[in-house]
């Protein structure tokens, strides 16, 4: 695909499908990450002449108009992250004709932030008539947004075959990343996979398989596969319908040559809140009234030891209730080992996913890390080895 400097932005108005599908929290934005990612490609479309025009979607509101659920509260954010005028644009996207005068009318080096492309019902359904009142919009089409790319809607897909397209740089580098992660890794991988359910993540498990040496289990999920193994996991978290589904994906680790590793000791506490009180057991001898909420040392040791093996490390989902005190040590632990090993030189380390970002940052290693990618939904996609229309349709 196409990349800034294959093209000629000046005097062009460009459309970015950017992802300012932010956290907001008494009418502000609580954590920009999102936003800043887009500074690069924000930079270089206005000094080279052009204006940037932002598409985004913004919570979930049905394909109606909901002012709860207006962009207009980002704008603030866009301002302080870029330093240039902003200008919102509203629009129920189902007559443009007001919004084209008004980008007309602006001064050069502003950014206008369209309304909630959600509004619409024509965004989800991917609708064609909508890409085309979009790209009457603007002059060329970028997409910024690698966490809405697992979304073939119409601002990200049916729109980028609508006028000449290609990537921002956030998307670029977020590409980038991905490939030293599991596209072409550096060999052995380690991934480490946790989080509270086997359901949501089977299909990752399935696919991470055939393609790293080691694959760390650990979190709620970990108690399903221990279960299936015949401990006696006491009242933890499981999904005991899918013993059998562990068993299977237990048998063809063996026949992929990659190696499960599951935690050999558990954290239990009897009330699933923080600072429950709580003891560490081994799993021969698991209390039968407690929960496991967190991998305990010997656990950690272990995983430890998988990614001083590793040569690149893939990461997604806690190892334990890491949003209650003090149940997130593992993850914590074991974030710094990747990150202190990773600003060694010695790995490269990718991660991924509203919790596990959210984990990395309590632990202080978000910058540590290689890469880690602000995608929810689409990180876990692409490490299900999905295609992600978003992506595919700037390849068209
Ligand atoms: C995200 O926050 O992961 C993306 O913006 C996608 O949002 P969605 O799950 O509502 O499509």
């Amino acid at each position: 695909f196409k990349k800034l400097e294959d093209f000629d932005f000046n005097g062009k108005k460009v459309l970015v499908r950017v992802d300012l599908n932010v956290p907001v929290a008494n009418g502000e934005v609580t954590d920009s990450t999102r936003i800043e990612r887009l500074a690069p490609t924000m930079s270089y479309i206005i000094e080279q002449g052009g204006t940037p025009i932002l598409l985004s979607h913004f919570g979930r509101p049905k394909g109606q108009v909901n002012k709860g659920m207006s962009l207009s509260v980002v704008v603030p954010a866009i301002q302080k992250a870029f330093g240039q005028p902003v200008e919102f644009v509203d629009t129920d996207w189902t007559d443009v004709s007001a919004a084209k005068e008004q980008i007309a009318k602006g001064a050069a080096g502003t950014i206008y932030v369209m309304e909630n492309t959600r509004f619409h019902p024509g965004e989800e359904e991917n609708d064609l008539e909508l890409a085309k009142r979009m790209a009457s919009l603007g002059d060329i089409y970028l997409n910024d947004a690698f966490s809405s790319a697992h979304r073939a809607h119409a601002s990200t897909e049916a729109l980028a075959r609508k006028l000449p397209s290609g990537a921002g740089r956030a998307m670029e580098a977020e590409l980038s990343a991905l490939q030293a992660g599991l596209g072409n890794p550096k060999k052995p991988v380690v991934a480490i996979v946790g989080g509270a359910k086997v359901s949501t993540k089977l299909d990752l498990l399935e696919n991470l398989l055939t393609k790293v040496e080691g694959l760390v289990i650990g979190g709620g999920m970990a108690n399903t596969f221990l279960h299936a193994e015949g401990v006696d996991i006491g009242k933890s978290l499981c999904e005991k319908d899918l013993a059998e589904t562990a068993r299977r994906i237990y048998d063809k680790s063996s026949d992929e040559n990659c190696a499960i590793i599951l935690p050999v000791d558990g954290v239990v506490a009897w009330h699933f809140e923080a600072n429950a009180p709580h003891r560490t057991y081994g799993l021969e001898a698991m209390d039968k009234e407690g929960m496991i909420l967190d991998a305990g040392e010997k656990s950690i040791e272990r995983i430890k030891g998988a990614i001083d093996e590793a040569k690149t490390v893939i990461w997604n989902g806690p190892l334990g209730a890491f949003e209650l005190d003090p149940f997130g040590h593992a993850t914590i632990e074991v974030a710094r080992y990747v990150a202190e090993r990773t600003k060694q030189g010695k790995l490269v380390s990718v991660a991924g996913g509203g919790d596990t970002v959210a984990a990395l940052a309590k632990a202080g290693v978000v910058q540590d890390f290689t890469y880690v990618s602000t995608a929810g939904g689409a990180f876990l996609e692409w490490m299900e080895g999905k295609p992600l229309p978003g992506v595919e349709a700037l390849k068209a």
